[in-house]
């Protein structure tokens, strides 16, 4: 019998520009989900994900094709386009032997085209170059192929057409990815080998490892090491994504598959661990980046009572997102609660809905922040991500914060426009290269702190949504920041706390004080919204009281008795304001949030 040949890829590409449906048709292609079973981006399984249109986790799927009577299997990894999840799509990188790398024909190459494809090239995968979106009347083929062709050096014969929503085309490429992907290769010695490059986790079967096997084979009830964890394991289950998780009782070399470990304690499991035979082990496989957060923000329950169960939850959402980080703090007003790391502003939404959705959490989040440096007087270095830890004005040697390098692509004729809006985000514009089709890729660099103050939508209206953003890190710089304090009632509040840059310090504490006016609530007395910088106030606004008359109730009655209760009233709203704590209503952060 003849030996069925495996083919490992990923579909990379920026985002929108049609992975998950191409995915979509080569499963449909293939036979792997029958067409009335089919409904629109199978592999987004996360009902967020199909709410949204986008993916979130990346997902495994392997699909079987005859060429030249010939069988084949095909596992392709579907990875996530936005920006915020650009790490799960180098961990696909390491599991897959080429990629296919597709792009809009009515959009051209995009920005996020460029740094998944750095990120395949530094991997010298080889790169299948698919243009996709044919049937639509606005579709550029031939000016989009020459770009392409100038991107990769190839000629204009290797880059393949598509409509990824009728299916025209996507036989060819999945005919091309089987001749053009390399043959899984086995390791020297023929130990078991595997990668971690995902994991999830269910009540019942513990921690559940998704695997791509580099040397070697394991069957269930073998006992297995993770390398890393230093942690044995019985194999209680073996199987692979069709896409549903389907038991095959083995998995071998250049196969990719799930093991079920039965491990239910957090923190063991880590994405890049190599899992191995505990008697007959092999060495770690190396080369993953554990992803860092870059967003944080604390988060609280809305009712003290609810810490524990907010707790269990985020360990829970832990053990399938290894990218949330988490740690405990207390807060006067809001109480005990976690500040929690993201990768960035998407990150966070999506996990804040998944608090309120799966484990039915009402939350509260403080002010987003980014990490820095604090440098002290005595030369001690701290890290702080909780902006009212941030030390006051003077008293500490120097500040660093995390600089970012965006690569932008835009339409030349917009290239004016979007430059007016870096000096407000402290973007420094460096070199500019025309691309194809009137377009234009340049380098900007900018505090992340920056970036995270609504680039992206300033970016989107200056551009009509035309231009298209990617980063990366290139380490930190000197900031020039200081601690913005929000005070009710002269109470400073913790949540409301942020660093701000010195020269927009005197906007932002006008601009904060506005907006708090705008969405607290009246309370029974009169209180003032104050912003304070290095001890002064900066901003202040006046909230009247609530107004109720006390003598309402009395019918007619003489005007000594009206006064007697408008003093009590009076004496009973200095008694609120000196015991006085404003009451802050948990939307009042969000309110401010989406500024
Ligand atoms: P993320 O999952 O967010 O990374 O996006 P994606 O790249 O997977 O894009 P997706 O498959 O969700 O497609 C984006 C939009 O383009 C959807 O509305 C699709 O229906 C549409 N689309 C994808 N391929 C085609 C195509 O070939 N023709 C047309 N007309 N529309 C397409």
């Amino acid at each position: 019998m003849q030996e069925t040949e495996i083919r490992n890829f990923s579909i990379i590409a920026h985002i929108d520009h049609g992975k998950s449906t191409l995915a979509d048709r080569m499963l449909e292609v293939t036979g792997t989900v029958p067409a009335r079973k089919m409904k629109d981006q199978v592999l987004d399984q996360m009902e967020l994900e199909r709410e949204k249109g986008i993916t979130i986790k990346m997902q495994p799927v392997r699909m079987k094709y005859n060429l030249d009577g010939k069988d084949y299997i095909l596992n392709l990894i579907d990875t996530p386009g936005h920006i915020d999840f650009s790490y799960e799509v180098s961990r696909a990188l390491k599991a897959v032997e080429a990629v296919v790398l597709l792009v809009d024909s009515t959009q051209g190459v995009q920005a996020q085209t460029l740094s998944t494809l750095a990120m395949a090239q530094e991997q010298n995968l080889p790169i299948i170059p698919v243009l996709n979106k044919i049937d639509l009347p606005n579709s550029q083929v031939e000016e989009v192929a020459e770009e392409i062709t100038k991107l990769l050096g190839c000629t204009r014969e290797e880059i393949f057409a598509v409509s990824a929503k009728t299916g025209d085309g996507v036989a060819r490429v999945i005919e091309s990815v089987i001749s053009l992907t390399p043959k899984p290769s086995n390791n020297e010695n023929d130990k078991l080998q595997g990668i971690v490059f995902d994991f999830d986790y269910s009540n019942h079967q513990g921690v559940i490892l998704y695997v791509r096997i580099f040397g070697g084979s394991l069957k269930k009830g073998e006992s297995l090491r993770l390398l890393g964890a230093k942690k044995d394991f019985i194999t209680q289950e073996v199987g692979i994504f069709v896409p549903t998780k389907e038991i095959t009782g083995k998995l071998e070399v250049g196969e990719i598959g799930y093991i079920v470990t039965g491990i239910k304690r957090p923190g063991i499991a880590q994405v890049g661990d190599t899992v191995t035979n505990a008697k007959n082990t092999a060495e770690a496989i190396s080369g993953y980046k554990n992803p860092t957060p870059v967003v944080w923000a604390s988060v609280y329950p809305e009712s003290q009572d609810d810490f524990e169960d907010l707790k269990q939850a985020l360990l829970k959402l832990k053990l399938s997102d290894s990218s949330i980080s988490f740690e405990e703090e207390t807060s006067g007003s809001l109480g005990r609660g976690f500040r929690c790391g993201f990768l960035g502003m998407l990150h966070l939404e999506i996990i804040a809905e998944r608090l309120k959705r799966e484990f039915n959490l009402n939350l509260i989040l403080a002010t987003p922040t980014i990490s820095y440096t604090i440098v002290h007087n005595n030369g001690k270095v701290e890290n702080i991500y909780s902006p009212n830890k941030f030390p006051d004005h003077g008293s500490y040697k120097e500040v660093r914060e995390p600089w970012v390098r965006l690569t932008i692509v835009t339409p030349m004729n917009l290239l004016g426009s979007i430059m007016q809006i870096l000096p407000a985000h402290e973007g420094v514009a460096g070199d500019t290269e025309m691309l194809s089709g009137g377009r234009a890729k340049f380098y900007v660099e900018m505090p992340l702190r920056e970036l995270m103050r609504n680039f992206f939508d300033d970016l989107k209206s200056a551009s009509s949504g035309y231009a298209s953003l990617s980063y990366e890190f290139i380490g930190e710089r000197i900031a020039n920041v200081t601690r913005l304090d929000l005070l009710l009632a002269g109470e400073p509040v913790s949540a409301f706390a942020k660093v701000v840059s010195q020269a927009r310090a005197e906007r932002e504490a006008k601009e904060t004080v506005e907006r708090l006016k705008e969405v607290l609530p009246r309370q029974m007395f009169a209180f003032k919204i104050q912003a304070q910088l290095n001890g002064r106030i900066i901003a202040s606004r006046e909230m009247k009281a609530l107004k109720k008359d006390v003598t309402d109730a009395l019918y007619g009655g003489d005007i000594t008795r009206k006064m007697k209760l408008r003093e009590k009233q009076k004496k009973g709203k200095k008694k609120m304001k000196e015991q006085g704590k404003v009451e802050i209503p948990h939307d009042v952060f969000i309110k401010l949030m989406k500024n």
